[in-house]
């Protein structure tokens, strides 16, 4: 398969980055998930929590095409934080809570960008369960995934929508960023962090 590259410029140094998916490959991946996400809740309203900032673009995409299936949804948002960098650092900061703090009886579904040890995910499910009310479900939707990164206690933790299961790569564009970098290339593109901080001088 011929790989594709853009240019990506991240602390201040351009270089060239190989393309992961393609904005349509991803817009593609969206369709499909809202057409499974609308099979499977039927003409139930759904409360969309945005795992914010990561799953705004997917949650963004995903909104529209739940709209022209007919469906019916809020979108709320949380704004949480485990990453420093390219590691998870293993803790779930709360930056933001939900606007309108009220899940009780409703239909939740978590939108996340992507899944990687598996923790921010995984902790922010046991919090929505009780923090807000008693929710009448509550079901995820992840545009990526690595498996291959779990941590071992959370080896099976999926999403219950899954887009695209990805290798173990740091991956930006399409929302998804580096320390707030990125997040605006139109395409998914993998990095490796060392040709930004350690570029070769020849
Ligand atoms: P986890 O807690 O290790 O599963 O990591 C999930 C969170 O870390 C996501 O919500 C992202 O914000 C961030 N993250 C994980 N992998 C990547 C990546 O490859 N690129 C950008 N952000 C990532
Ligand atoms: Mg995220």
């Amino acid at each position: 398969m011929e790989a594709n590259f853009m240019y990506c410029t991240f602390k201040g140094r351009k270089s060239v980055c190989p393309i992961l998916l393609s904005k349509e490959q991803a817009l593609e991946g969206i369709r499909r998930l809202a057409r499974q996400i609308a099979a499977d809740y039927a003409r139930a309203a759904i409360h969309l929590v945005i795992a914010l900032k990561g799953a705004k673009t997917t949650a963004g995409y995903l909104a529209k095409e739940l709209d022209e299936l007919g469906m019916t949804f809020q979108v709320d948002g949380v704004r949480v934080k485990s990453y420093a960098g390219t590691e998870s650092t293993g803790k779930l900061n709360w930056l933001q809570e939900l606007a309108e703090p009220d899940l009780a009886g409703k239909h939740v579904l978590v939108v996340e960008d992507i899944i990687d040890s598996g923790y921010t995910l995984s902790e922010l499910l046991k919090v929505l369960k009780f923090r807000y009310g008693k929710p009448a479900s509550i079901r995820t939707v992840a545009l990526l995934d690595k498996p291959s990164r779990r941590r071992p206690e959370l080896k099976g933790f999926k999403a219950d929508y899954t887009g695209f299961e990805i290798q173990d790569v740091f991956v930006v564009g399409f929302g998804l960023d580096w320390d707030e970098e990125g997040r605006e290339l139109p395409n998914i593109v993998y990095i490796n962090p060392e040709d930004f901080i350690n570029p070769s001088t020849n």
